[in-house]
């Protein structure tokens, strides 16, 4: 019993954190990996693609790197697991097309900035979350709100 709630919760929290708006008035929980599919299979809603298991580490990264730039700490080196941006396997690999991959590359120049001329670095930095940002409106809204609150004011 134990074990179904922490997979119900689990399944809630993956659903949640990538849907889009419109679809959440129909279905009310929907990840954006399985929207075209209709439903997508049941399994999915208990596992996260290694793009979304990426996807949470560059938010974790990328919060500390903020603390890191308003403390006017050093910054370091541009974190190289990012690079599995283009890679990674995501929930439905259709979704890696022409669109995803100049994003990608665009968020990868736009975070790589910020080590290359750190003096900037809060507005490199913020032009990475625009490169997030720009992406998700497109491959999934769901997130965008909890981004936008990466941004360095
Ligand atoms: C090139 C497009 C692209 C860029 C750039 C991008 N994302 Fe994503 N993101 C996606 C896609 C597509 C998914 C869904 C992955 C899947 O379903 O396998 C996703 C999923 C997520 C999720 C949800 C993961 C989960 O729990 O299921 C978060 C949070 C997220 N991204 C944050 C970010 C942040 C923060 C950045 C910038 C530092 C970023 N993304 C940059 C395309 C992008």
């Amino acid at each position: 019993m134990k074990r179904l709630i922490l997979l119900l919760f689990v399944g809630v929290l993956v659903f949640s954190s990538c849907k889009k708006e419109e679809k959440v008035v129909v279905k009310s929980k929907e990840a954006c990996s399985s929207e075209k599919k209709g439903g997508g299979k049941k399994f999915e809603m208990y596992t996260m693609s290694e793009m979304s298991m990426l996807m949470e580490q560059m938010y974790v990264d990328n919060q500390r790197l903020k603390e890191r730039i308003k403390r006017g700490d050093t910054i370091g080196k541009f974190p190289n697991h990012f690079l599995k941006i283009h890679k990674a396997v995501m929930s439905d690999d259709k979704e890696n097309d022409a669109f995803f991959k100049k994003q990608a590359a665009n968020f990868i120049s736009a975070q790589e900035m910020i080590y290359k001329d750190p003096k900037n670095a809060k507005e490199h930095f913020n032009k990475g979350i625009d490169a997030c940002i720009q992406c998700h409106k497109v491959k999934c809204g769901g997130p965008i709100p909890r981004i936008k609150k990466l941004y360095i004011e």
